[in-house]
């Protein structure tokens, strides 16, 4: 987004007069919300306190400095590249796993027999783990407040691909597309999300999830968001999911395996049961390859790739994009789309206790009728996951059904929790909407 020769004169005293203003974004009522399902234990509690950055640390600073020359921060280097810190073994990790989710897979792999594509790049590219804007389909069926996936009609996620013919002489199957039955009445398009950065989402503890949820209900009910609370299958805990469009999934381990089994039809051990095409269980009688698919190995290079893939890079900065984050701010936009997060305990040094700038809270919240209708783990229908703004001018098309081509008509589909702080952008003048503009383009 070009920004016309802001003076930093002009860009401090605007920056000066906005913080002068009350904070419109925070809510004057406070209440408390209950964490019961997760509530820690006081040695958890401290362990949280006693870590060497908290939110507040960073709230003075996190908008406008220069988050990659700082230790404290996570470092990017180039769109696509891994993060930076790490050693040659972990690069080597990064490189083997980038090579994995670009291979191609043959129905001698274990492709299908329903599908969406063959390969993860062929969804997450532009550059590789990036994402071209790709839709997929879910349906479902609404009966009163109950939501059924029609799992037995192969719901929620259709597979838009099959293998086709199988088979020889007189024994031969058809395996074609599946389409939206007829007795579905909710159906969404969601579009293929970027994965940068997400080692370090990955590497967020799950308290600081239900702090971060916490905190919103004290300082700003009225946007407060809830974290999915999810099962993950390797420990069989409840986990705070994070990853996917309603945080339906609680690590990239787990999203890698459950990807090449629904996207790609590839069994593995976490996700062991094949696809029945259209629910059909008599179809898979004809399976080509029956036995499980892969071992875990293309899995764990899945994951290895995206948990070293670096954050996207901060464009260039000026007077006009900081007077652009003080109006993110003081609209509310912040509330939800939280500027820094902190990592947790890492094995990896380059994940570890670092901060990192998503502008999301990772948590749900009710957008009205932008949400997609489909239920998943705690996730009601109006319920999606904040949208993270990072890399947004990488992406071609935003919102989950891809509806928005800018992030202005992105910020005029907000409803629900996101009604005020859209009501306030519209409100703002030409000087501090652009400004809020060029701020969006930075990120
Ligand atoms: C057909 C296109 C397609 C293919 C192929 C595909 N994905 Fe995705 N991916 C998506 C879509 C769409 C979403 C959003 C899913 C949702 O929330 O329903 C997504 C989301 C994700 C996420 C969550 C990211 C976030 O923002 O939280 C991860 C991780 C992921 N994919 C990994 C993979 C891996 C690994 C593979 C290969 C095994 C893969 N994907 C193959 C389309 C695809
Ligand atoms: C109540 C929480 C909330 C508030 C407040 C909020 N947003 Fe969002 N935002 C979301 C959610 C949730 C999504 C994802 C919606 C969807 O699923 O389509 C989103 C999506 C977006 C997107 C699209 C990103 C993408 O990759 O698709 C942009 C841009 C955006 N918000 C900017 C803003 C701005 C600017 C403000 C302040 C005017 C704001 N938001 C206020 C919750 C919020």
């Amino acid at each position: 987004m070009a920004v016309a020769h802001p003076t930093a004169r002009a860009g401090l005293a605007l920056i000066a007069s906005l913080l002068l203003l009350e904070c419109l974004g925070c809510d004057a009522n406070r209440q408390r919300l209950d964490t019961a399902p997760l509530a820690k234990s006081a040695a958890q509690r401290d362990a949280v306190s006693s870590e060497a950055l908290s939110p507040d640390d960073l709230a003075a600073d996190d908008l406008s400095a220069d988050v990659s020359s700082s230790g404290r921060f996570a470092r990017p280097t180039t769109l696509g590249g891994p993060i930076g810190g790490l050693d040659a073994a972990q690069l080597a990790l990064f490189f083997g796993g980038r090579a994995e989710f670009e291979e191609e897979e043959t129905i001698e792999d274990g492709l299908g027999p329903v599908f969406n594509e063959a390969a993860c790049v062929t969804c997450h590219n532009a550059p590789v783990g990036g994402t071209n804007g790709r839709a997929e389909t879910r349906f479902g069926r609404l009966d009163g407040d109950d939501f059924d996936p029609l799992a037995d009609l192969g719901g929620s996620l259709i597979q838009d691909h099959a293998i086709g013919l199988v088979g020889s002489g007189g024994n031969t199957f058809l395996y074609v597309p599946e389409v939206v039955p007829s007795a579905a009445t909710v159906t969404a398009r969601r579009i293929t999300t970027s994965l940068f950065g997400l080692g370090l989402v990955d590497a967020v503890a799950d308290e600081t999830f239900v702090e971060l949820a916490e905190r919103q209900a004290r300082m700003s009910p009225s946007t407060r968001g809830t974290p999915n609370l999810v099962t993950e299958i390797r420990t069989g805990a409840t986990r705070v999911g994070r990853f996917g469009w309603k945080a339906q999934v609680p690590t990239l381990h787990q999203f890698s395996g459950d990807a090449y089994l629904n996207e790609m039809g590839i069994t593995n051990p976490e996700f062991p049961d094949e696809n029945p095409p259209q629910g059909n269980h008599d179809a898979l009688a004809f399976n080509p390859v029956p036995t499980i698919n892969d071992d875990g190995e293309a899995v764990a290079k899945f994951r290895d790739f995206m948990t070293l893939l670096g954050p996207p890079p901060r464009g260039p900065r000026s007077g006009h994009t900081a007077v652009g984050g003080v109006v993110f701010r003081k609209i509310g936009c912040a509330n939800c789309h939280t500027p820094t997060l902190v990592t947790g305990d890492s094995p990896i040094a380059a994940l570890s206790h670092k901060a990192f700038q998503p502008f999301s809270d990772f948590l749900l919240h009710n957008m009205g009728t932008l949400g997609d209708g489909i239920v998943q783990g705690r996730s009601t229908g109006s319920q999606m996951r904040t949208a993270p703004l990072w890399g947004l001018s990488s992406r071609p098309v935003l919102l989950h059904d891809g509806r928005a081509r800018t992030p202005e008509a992105a910020i005029l589909e907000h409803r629900g929790q996101g009604r005020d702080a859209r009501d306030r952008f519209t409100r703002l003048d030409a000087r501090e909407r652009v400004a809020l503009l060029a701020f969006l383009g930075s990120l």
